[in-house]
């Protein structure tokens, strides 16, 4: 297993493009389930998740072949799609175990083949993550359901003994957190194919849906209200296919910044989803970054520079449901505030167990108090290089920016949780200037 030593103290500066978004491209190369002719993909990033998620499709009936990008500076590879053998319907435990978003295939595939059986996603180190809205969604659509050997069986309803399409229903798709992207995501990917109007209420607006339905209807569906809590289908009998570039990512865009901030650099981000990240940019001003966007033509793809030069304000931040403050940041602006001179609260509701980076960070001389789904930060002077244990994707990146502002040497340990969300974000941070290797664990650490 590989780790990170970091020294601490370069003040990082210098340009980055960002790379397609993950979130977005996992349901978009489940889309390709819907459809007998290719799909290309194009910005893909070149990480773990991904490369998972192709070995399902490809489990799953569905040609996928991947060209990495040619140059550092390109988004992204691209990936081909094409489903050839409509037959398979399992995806299996042994691969839906190495990621969650797996659950993405199932609508697809129930709305394409008229079933499906997906190993049922168990918990992980951000939370417990149940499926049941996905499931309640699929259940409006007329799809019947059960859970059998740990597996999601689900099958459209039979007419004259053969699967029938699934039918247009009113689905409501709000929980106890929020909406659900992926749920939203898998219902609005089936109801593309089913029998008439389907209306997802309570839909997530995330960005990422957005995009999803831009490459929907690309291939002839016809989806309204994106980026709205209220999704409207008009489900058609089937689908062609497409030719789609995926949005950047947010999340990578929002480490760096706060890479940037709080190693008080200059940072200038090309082809940053800026219009996606107006409560990121909005907690960042409140700390006194200044953050300037050459919006260009288009604002999801901008130049976006960031310029920290003196101690950070405390900060209060919430994560909720887009458009508001994304939780796959709450561990890296959770690293920042650190550094910042007051006390700040952070307070975690979309996942109120995510908080394993706490503990680590305290290890580093952070002082940070926690009480159920918030973290009170008192800032301090300095952080103090330490081994360090990398939890889950975003905590490792947590982990990553904390050491580079530390005094001495930090070790992160485990960062193949960070290879499954960030390309070499290792050459990235060097090429800001930051002092980062990368040491297999059977190789000597550096001295
Ligand atoms: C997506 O996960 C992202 N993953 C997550 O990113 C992200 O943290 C999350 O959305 C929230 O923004 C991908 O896009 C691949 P949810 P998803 O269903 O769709 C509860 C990262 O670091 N819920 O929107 O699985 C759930 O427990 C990752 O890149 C139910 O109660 O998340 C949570 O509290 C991690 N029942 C909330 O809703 C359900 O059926 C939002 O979860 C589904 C979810």
């Amino acid at each position: 297993m590989d780790q990170f030593v970091i020294q601490g103290g370069a003040r990082l500066s210098g340009r980055l493009s960002i790379k397609g978004s993950k979130n977005a491209t996992l349901p978009l190369m489940a889309a390709a389930l819907l459809t007998d002719d290719p799909v290309t993909l194009r910005d893909v990033p070149n990480l773990a998740d991904i490369t998972n998620l192709r070995r399902l499709l490809v489990e799953l009936g569905c040609e996928a072949d991947y060209e990495p990008a040619q140059s550092w500076h390109e988004a992204g590879g691209v990936l081909r799609l094409h489903t050839t053998d409509p037959t398979p319907s399992h995806a299996r435990y042994d691969i839906v175990r190495t990621m969650r978003a797996s659950i993405c295939a199932l609508g697809p595939m129930l709305a394409k083949r008229g079933q499906a059986r997906v190993s049922m996603p168990g918990g992980c180190a951000i939370g417990e993550r149940p499926v049941d809205l996905h499931l309640r969604g699929l259940r409006a659509l007329g799809a019947e359901i059960e859970v059998n050997e740990g597996d999601i069986v689900a099958s459209a309803p039979r007419r004259t003994g053969r699967p029938a399409r699934l039918r247009g229903a009113r689905v409501f798709l709000g929980g106890p957190f929020g909406s659900t992207v992926l749920g939203t995501a898998n219902v609005m990917s089936a109801a593309t194919l089913a029998e008439g109007r389907t209306v997802i209420e309570s839909a997530a607006c995330e960005p990422e849906i957005v995009d999803l339905a831009d490459l929907l209807n690309a291939m002839g569906a016809r989806v309204s209200g994106a980026g709205s809590p209220r999704i409207v289908v008009d489900g058609v009998t089937a689908l062609r296919g497409a030719d789609h570039r995926v949005i950047p990512d947010r999340i990578e865009a929002g480490t760096y910044m706060c890479a940037a901030a709080l190693t008080n650099g200059d940072v200038t981000l090309e082809n940053c989803p800026f219009d996606a990240m107006i409560a990121v940019a909005d907690r960042l001003e409140h700390a006194g970054v200044l953050v300037t966007a050459d919006e260009g033509d288009d604002p999801m793809r901008c130049r976006v520079r960031v310029t920290a030069s003196r101690v950070l304000r405390p900060l209060e931040i919430t994560t909720q449901p887009h458009p508001g403050f994304p939780t796959d940041l709450q561990a890296q602006f959770l690293a920042m505030l650190c550094l910042a001179d007051g006390n700040s609260v952070v307070t975690e509701r979309i996942y109120p167990e995510r908080f394993l980076h706490v503990a680590e960070l305290s290890r580093m001389g952070a002082k940070l108090f926690r009480q159920g789904p918030t973290v009170v930060v008192s800032g301090v002077r300095s952080l103090v290089g330490a081994p360090v244990m990398a939890s889950d994707l975003r905590a490792s990146a947590c982990l990553v920016i904390a050491g580079m502002a530390a005094e001495g040497s930090t070790t992160v340990h485990r960062v193949y949780h960070l290879d499954r969300g960030y390309e070499r974000m290792e050459e990235r941070m060097r090429l800001l200037g930051a002092d980062i290797q990368r040491v297999s664990d059977r190789e000597p650490v550096p001295a």
